[in-house]
């Protein structure tokens, strides 16, 4: 299944429940939450805090994304604050196994996230037990960046190997994407979209949504 997954990163952060419910109520099926802590990345965003608030107002999917130094010490309070996918960075950790599994453990979706630089093969032999796989499409840190199309190969290595050993992990990519690109990454096997400033920004949020959740059903309906 294709969907949207609109990183409240762009979002107006004083209004973020009123931001979510229009994404949410124009087709997305899923919020992405990016969470910095000033050392893996060199920015800072939000918290278990700000997820636990928002929790209150919507049932959508959170699908949080830890761009965070040893993510292994916060995946309960992350899971207790209520998000339902906790991504973590191979760069970020020396116990990806143990990672995965304590997600596992507190009932949560597992992903693991590369940056640019990383290759698929870091992560080859986890795939078995990832419910996720985030393919960053611009260095992590920062929302409005411009999309890396050289991440596409990688998107299409990844989708080999899923066909190849039946596995049935999601491919999702992140940065710089918006509805000019994103058949590209439809088109290398990517099915869960992250869009910030595309969907956020302009004041246009309901407009943006809707039109992204268009093409992503239509190349579903193409693609059947
Ligand atoms: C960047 C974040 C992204 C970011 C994407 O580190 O992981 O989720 O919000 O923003 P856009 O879509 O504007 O590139
Ligand atoms: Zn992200």
């Amino acid at each position: 299944m294709n969907c949207l997954s609109p990183s409240i990163l762009s979002a107006d952060f004083g209004n973020l429940a009123r931001d979510v419910s229009v994404a949410e109520q124009n087709g997305a099926k899923y919020m992405h939450i990016d969470v910095m802590d000033g050392v893996f990345v060199p920015n800072m965003s939000m918290g278990f805090y700000v997820i636990e608030s928002l929790r209150k107002y919507t049932d959508v999917i959170f699908d949080v994304h830890l761009m965070i130094t040893r993510p292994e010490r916060y995946v309960e309070r992350y899971a207790a604050a209520g998000a339902d996918i906790i991504t973590f960075h191979i760069e970020s950790t020396d116990c990806p196994d143990e990672i995965i599994d304590a997600i596992h453990k507190c009932g949560k979706k597992a992903g693991i996230s590369i940056k640019p630089a990383t290759p698929v093969s870091a992560i080859e032999k986890y795939l078995d037990k990832l419910d996720l796989v985030l393919i960053m499409t611009v260095e992590p840190g920062f929302g409005g960046q411009k999309f890396m199309p050289d991440m596409l190969d990688k998107a299409r290595a990844l989708t080999r190997i899923k066909n190849e050993r039946s596995l049935n992990f999601d491919i999702e990519a992140d940065g710089g994407i918006n509805t000019e690109n994103v058949t590209l990454l439809l088109d290398a096997g990517v099915n869960v979209i992250v869009a910030g400033s595309s969907v956020f920004a302009k004041d246009k949020i309901a407009e943006n949504t809707e039109k992204f959740v268009n093409i992503l059903n239509s190349y579903e309906v193409d693609n059947a």
